[in-house]
């Protein structure tokens, strides 16, 4: 499947948000319950205002928006990922190319040489998927679990 990334705008709220809201998505964010439209535009507007420390790439299929890409710059040199594919895009490898697409992206703009996942215990899926990538298991701290990798 060919996707594309490209940097997100306010105009993308209502994509993120329905994203954003999906049950299998907020289940597994540091938040895990559903946002209002009131208090994602807010967060959107951050973020799309914090361009040294927030980078938000939307994942498209010729040019219908089907995930995200976000890095949160934490401390010096590394970003923190969070990621998400629609339902019914998954298991076909777009996370995998988003990721590599969306680092590619950041490495042009961006000193970073850690990238930093924090994924919750049950989030099986996820552990997977970023042991595919070659992270490392870092920490475990309560009911989550940090890994790296070095870019
Ligand atoms: C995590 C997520 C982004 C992966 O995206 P995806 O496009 O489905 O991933 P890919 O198809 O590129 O799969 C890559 C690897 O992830 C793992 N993986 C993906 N789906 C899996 C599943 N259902 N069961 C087990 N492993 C799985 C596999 O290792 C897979 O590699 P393989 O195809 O060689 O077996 C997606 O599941 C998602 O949006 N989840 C909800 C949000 C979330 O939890 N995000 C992570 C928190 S930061």
């Amino acid at each position: 499947m060919t996707i594309s990334l490209r940097k997100a705008k306010l105009s993308d709220a209502e994509f993120l948000f329905d994203l954003r809201n999906q049950a299998d998505v907020y289940k597994y964010s540091r938040t895990n319950r559903p946002v209002k439209r009131k208090e994602h535009i807010s967060w959107l507007s951050s973020v799309l205002s914090e361009k040294e420390k927030k980078d938000l790439f939307i994942i498209q299929q010729k040019s219908v928006p089907i995930g995200q890409v976000r890095f949160d710059r934490k401390q010096d040199g590394e970003a923190e990922i969070s990621i998400a594919v629609l339902k019914e895009f998954r298991g076909k490898g777009v996370g995998i190319k988003s990721f590599k697409e969306a680092v590619k992206l950041l490495k042009k703009e961006k000193k970073i040489k850690t990238i930093a996942a924090e994924v919750r215990k049950n989030n099986i899926v996820s552990q997977k998927f970023f042991e595919r990538l070659n992270f490392k298991l870092k920490r475990k701290k309560g009911k989550w679990l940090k890994y790296i990798l070095k870019i």
